[in-house]
């Protein structure tokens, strides 16, 4: 059995920022955000959690999907940004969307920037073991929660969102491809503190953990990750960058991406790129991006795609899906 893409949506919150609304606020302007990033726009919630990003992406998926969402039977949400340290935000989507199969499994799985291909990859050993016949794998975030407004360099690059897939099997397709890597980070590069240990009897409450970053550390590290990761992805796959007809990366920053087509001399127009309207949105981006390509017309039958993600662990992970 196969893993098969059945259907996939996306949603953002209702709050549009732009980058000449940030500079209300934030010592920056709209020429500096576009030149270093390309993003123009983002979304940031006032009210929409993860968990609700989530069930409207979800929703949509199921909808393109035409499947009875009782045959679900697993939910995996990759996410940094849970509603709750628990229960976990799959939990909280099966609630929302009342499904209640005979047998379900629910997990996130916390792989930043890659989340959503760590998650694809799971759910393809899943389904290929028997244990799962139909997934939800969703990438949601609200990093609106865990930015710094006083930190500028973090602060205009990132948005909240979420995207997803209804997964089933096949007999008939062709398998997935797939490549991770990690580069465990002891330096910091990018981070967010978790529940700080205060030793016992001497918690305290209520302090937001932010995002922090080394921008160029980070960009160092991305331009060499997605090179990696579709060089890696073709040689497991026999396949050449020409035979590749889209090229679905996580959408940090437009200068990596034009950094990679020019050392691998393929041109900017394979990557599917949204940055400029989403920003950031980590484990979101790429269903995000996916989906938004298919409704735009962009994806066919007997495409070669390669998704590919990339952020903080460091890890970096890839995926070619042939349609
Ligand atoms: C963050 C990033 C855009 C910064 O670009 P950069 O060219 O490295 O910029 P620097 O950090 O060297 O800063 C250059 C100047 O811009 C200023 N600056 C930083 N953020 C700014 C902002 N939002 N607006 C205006 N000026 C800004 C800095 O203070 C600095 O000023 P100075 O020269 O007076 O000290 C870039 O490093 C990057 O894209 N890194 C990768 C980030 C990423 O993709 N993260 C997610 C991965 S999953």
């Amino acid at each position: 059995m196969s893993p098969k893409i059945l259907g996939v949506g996306y949603s953002v919150p209702d709050h549009r920022v732009t980058n000449q609304d940030l500079a209300q606020v934030i010592d920056t302007n709209d020429a500096w955000i576009t030149e270093r990033t390309g993003i123009k726009t983002r979304y940031l919630s006032n009210h929409e959690n993860t968990s609700d990003l989530a069930v409207m992406a979800a929703q949509r998926a199921i909808k393109d999907a035409q499947i009875d969402p009782q045959m679900i039977d697993c939910i995996l949400v990759a996410t940094l940004t849970p509603d709750a340290m628990m229960p976990c935000t799959a939990a909280l989507v099966q609630a929302k969307l009342n499904l209640n199969s005979q047998r379900m499994m629910v997990f996130d799985l916390n792989g930043a920037c890659s989340g959503f291909i760590l998650a694809l990859q799971t759910i393809d050993a899943l389904i290929q073991s028997g244990q799962v016949t139909m997934a939800l794998v969703i990438g949601a975030e609200t990093l609106s929660k865990i930015l710094d407004y006083s930190d500028r360099s973090t602060a205009v690059l990132f948005g909240d969102g979420a995207g997803a897939f209804v997964v089933g099997q096949d007999q008939i397709c062709k398998p997935w491809v797939h490549f991770v890597n990690t580069q465990g980070d002891t330096e910091q590069t990018l981070t967010t503190d978790g529940v700080e240990l205060n030793g016992s009897l001497r918690n305290i409450q209520g302090q937001t953990p932010y995002l922090r970053m080394k921008g160029q550390a980070v960009f160092r590290f991305a331009v060499k990750a997605v090179e990696d990761a579709i060089r890696q992805i073709l040689l497991k796959s026999n396949l050449s960058i020409e035979e590749i007809d889209l090229i679905i990366p996580h959408q940090a920053n437009a200068r990596i991406l034009s950094h990679v087509a020019e050392k691998m001399k393929f041109p900017m127009d394979k990557f599917v790129m949204n940055m400029d309207e989403f920003g950031n949105t980590s484990s979101a981006s790429i269903p995000i991006a996916y989906a938004q390509a298919k409704s735009k017309g962009l994806i066919h039958q007997d495409m070669n795609i390669i998704l590919v993600g990339f952020g903080a662990g460091l890890i970096w992970a890839g995926t070619l899906i042939e349609l």
